[in-house]
């Protein structure tokens, strides 16, 4: 697979988004020789559209977010016109509207998606225990942004595989010829205590386990996996026959003030 190709920056804020990861370690992703990229945990989608694998299979437990980027595969420019129409209305009453909205055509729910993900407190993503959307309006009012190219994007997704649903079912899908890149949500050991919430259900310990056993029969059936995660001594036990590197990123959800703090993140190889 080609991987000499400009990145293409993410349309969404996403908690945990990896972007900087690929400016500093594009190394480790090396697809020669693979068939097809499988990310169970897409989120922002920042290592796919900074690899742009032509074959691949994406997936993430949000539903609302795997329907957006069918939509923009399907209908970019409904998408678009859409989001124009919120950046001409967006105020602080019609965010609280949109945001109680439930829309049920698919454009118009990865409308809504996009313009409350780009206009709402720090782009975070929370729901309520109905599912609803509840973060409040944040200090940003750009809709539409100079990097917004949702016709390339659509052609990126054209031979992509979208899927919505827990990773396991993803992984026991991939073998030989699959590269796997799990970024799951950064539970630690002993640490279960609702902060890394990304959707409904808390991603537990257990899910962890439940990860790197499914990661290593996916490793056993000739795949290739790498797997980021949290630089904790829980983690580096659980993946304790694998390959670790510890990398370094600066902290972005967190404020400005500690905008610059360097953290470490582990980046483990299985298999190789
Ligand atoms: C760290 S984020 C991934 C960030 C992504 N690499 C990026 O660059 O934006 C983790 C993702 O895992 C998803 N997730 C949480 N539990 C999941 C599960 N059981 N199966 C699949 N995805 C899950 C969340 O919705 C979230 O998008």
């Amino acid at each position: 697979m080609n991987t000499s190709i400009t990145s293409i920056t993410p349309f969404l804020k996403w908690a945990g988004g990896k972007r900087w990861l690929l400016r500093s370690h594009k190394m480790a992703f090396d697809l020669n020789g693979i068939e097809r990229y499988v990310e169970p945990f897409v989120g922002s989608a920042a290592v796919f559209f900074s690899l742009q694998p032509k074959r691949a299979l994406l997936n993430d437990a949000n539903a609302e977010l795997i329907e957006t980027y069918k939509a923009i595969k399907s209908d970019w420019k409904s998408v678009l016109d859409l989001l124009r129409k919120h950046q001409r209305s967006h105020s602080d009453d019609y965010y609280y509207q949109v945001r109680d909205s439930a829309p049920t055509a698919q454009a118009t729910r990865a409308a809504r998606f996009i313009y409350l993900n780009r206009t709402c407190f720090n782009g975070l993503y929370r729901v309520n225990r109905r599912g609803e959307f509840n973060v409040p309006r944040g200090t940003k009012n750009s809709v539409l942004l100079d990097s917004d190219d949702f016709e390339l994007i659509s052609r990126k997704l054209s031979k992509v595989t979208l899927q919505s649903g827990d990773f396991e079912r993803v992984v026991d899908q991939c073998g030989s010829g699959d590269f796997i890149y799990a970024d799951p949500p950064y539970t630690v050991k002993h640490n279960n205590n609702g902060f890394i919430k990304y959707n409904e259900k808390l991603f537990s310990w257990s899910d962890q386990e439940r990860l790197k056993d499914a990661l290593i029969r996916a490793s056993d059936r000739g795949a290739r996996v790498l797997v980021s995660n949290a630089d904790h001594p829980s983690i580096q036990e659980l993946y304790a026959d694998a390959t670790c590197a510890i990398v370094k990123r600066h902290s972005v959800m967190a404020s400005e003030s500690e905008r610059r703090k360097l953290t470490t993140e582990l980046l483990i190889s299985i298999g190789r």
